[in-house]
């Protein structure tokens, strides 16, 4: 089979290492890809938004199945032209991915069906969001309900900042049309854990958790991030946990999007908060999450390719999922400055010597090759992913890669894995 993977990076480098595995595929190509994905797939030169070039690149290469990474194209309706062409895809139909494009209309799901969420109201006025922001008390969340390219939840710790959030987004239009409704929320406090499954439409199929780390510095301190290291197996999270988080949460999510005749197929990824008051959904996304890909796909002992055309072919019941005993650790190597401003073109050392320490993957995230080098070219620009016999060997593994591999002004969380660890000796 020939399997063109859409995105350029860390997840996509993941996923393309994971299709390359598949017994079944001859041929990978990657748009556009990155250069660690280049060791692995031919990378085309098409942008992840130019959906009919994806699709003419398909036809006229004979690809038996194409991978959305990022959400962007699945919003703007990649899968219907690529099915309306013939042409097999795997993600949700733009009908179904407005689950993660509108907030509005995920909260009103999940009220609807009920779906556990965090108590929320939808505001389109600013002056009428003061009494319910009083009403649930500080913090607040604020949501604009598009996407906003993650910067689109606020937490606001007063009522003043709540307020100015709220005009920010509705008055003076800081997301653009992104904005024009609000979502106020109650503020859930708990452990944030990251769980993806496969849907056919009808059935699911939940990968092994993974926790992300959202924070740029260590124990949760500083601005938000695309994500700065990921871990799975999450030793807080039962069995008996999956099993409810699919019966009360994912099964019943793929079944009211049946019903509101948006068919979900693709990848579930719901963000979790596990709170004293149970197990509560803060966001869904549509596709494979990024840090966390980096983690669940070296977990998972299925053919991926082989998992993905059940889905498609609506008989994912017959499948079973498998899941590695070994734990996975993935810590980000940013570039300086990020999540703010950074300089790119910095050349990367180490990454051949720190890629062959037993079990550990190097997926690129943001770099690009110069001169014959391969140099910095984002704000994540690698994904340092170790397996390892359990957490603790897994970040050892990871950490010393991290040791391996640098340039200029890299910066990476040195605690990513270690809530699972304090879970441990909490219980031991
Ligand atoms: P979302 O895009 O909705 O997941 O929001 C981004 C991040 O904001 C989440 O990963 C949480 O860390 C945080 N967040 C969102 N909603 C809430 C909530 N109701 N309570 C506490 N934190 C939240
Ligand atoms: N790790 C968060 C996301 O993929 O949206």
């Amino acid at each position: 089979m020939k399997v063109l993977v859409i995105g350029g990076g860390g997840r996509e480098h993941a996923i393309v290492w994971k299709v390359a595995r598949s017994k079944k595929v001859t041929k990978i190509f990657c748009a556009p890809g990155n250069p660690g994905i280049a060791a692995l797939a031919e990378c085309v030169a098409i942008g992840v938004e130019d959906i009919s070039g994806l699709a003419d690149f398909a036809r006229k290469n004979g690809i038996d199945l194409t991978i959305v990474g990022p959400e962007l194209p699945l919003t703007m309706g990649i899968a219907d032209e690529f099915a309306r062409r013939g042409l097999k895809i795997f993600g949700p139909s733009k009908s179904a991915a407005i689950l993660e494009s509108s907030k509005v209309f995920s909260k009103e799901l999940m009220k609807k069906y009920g779906i556990p969420t965090a108590a929320s109201r939808i505001f389109t006025a600013s002056e009428d969001a003061v009494e319910y922001l009083d009403a649930i008390g500080f913090p607040a969340v604020i949501k604009a309900d598009g996407l906003c390219a993650g910067k689109g939840v606020i937490i606001a710790e007063t009522r003043d900042a709540a307020m100015r959030a709220v005009t920010d987004i509705i008055d003076k239009k800081i997301f653009g049309a992104a904005g024009k409704e609000v979502v106020i929320e109650e503020f859930l406090r708990g452990e944030e854990v990251s769980i993806l499954a496969f849907s056919d439409g009808e059935t699911v199929r939940v990968m092994p958790a993974s926790q992300d780390h959202k924070r740029i510095f260590d124990d949760d301190q500083g601005p938000n991030t695309g994500g700065m290291g990921a871990y799975s197996p999450v030793p807080f999270i039962t069995e008996s946990d999956i099993s409810r988080i699919e019966k009360e949460i994912l099964l019943p999510t793929v079944q009211a999007m049946k019903k509101e005749g948006r068919r979900y197929v693709g990848v579930l990824y719901a963000g979790l908060m596990i709170t004293p008051k149970g197990i509560k959904v803060l966001e869904y996304n549509v596709r494979f999450g990024d840090p966390e890909t980096q983690v669940v796909l070296p977990r998972l002992q299925n053919d991926l390719v082989e998992v993905i055309e059940q889905v498609i072919a609506g008989s994912l019941s017959s499948v079973k999922i498998e899941t590695a005993k070994e734990a996975a650790v993935c810590v980000v190597a940013a570039s300086n400055g990020y999540p703010g401003d950074y300089a790119g073109g910095c050349v990367i050392n180490g990454l051949e010597d720190a890629g062959g320490i037993p079990g550990v993957v190097i997926f690129h995230a943001g770099t690009k090759r110069f001169d014959g080098k391969i140099v910095t070219a984002g704000g994540r620009v690698l994904g340092i992913t170790a397996l390892g016999n359990d957490l603790q060997g897994a970040i050892t593994r990871a950490y010393a890669a991290c040791r391996v591999v640098g340039f200029e002004g890299m910066q990476y969380r040195k605690d990513i894995g270690k809530k699972g660890l304090d879970v441990h000796s909490a219980k031991a």
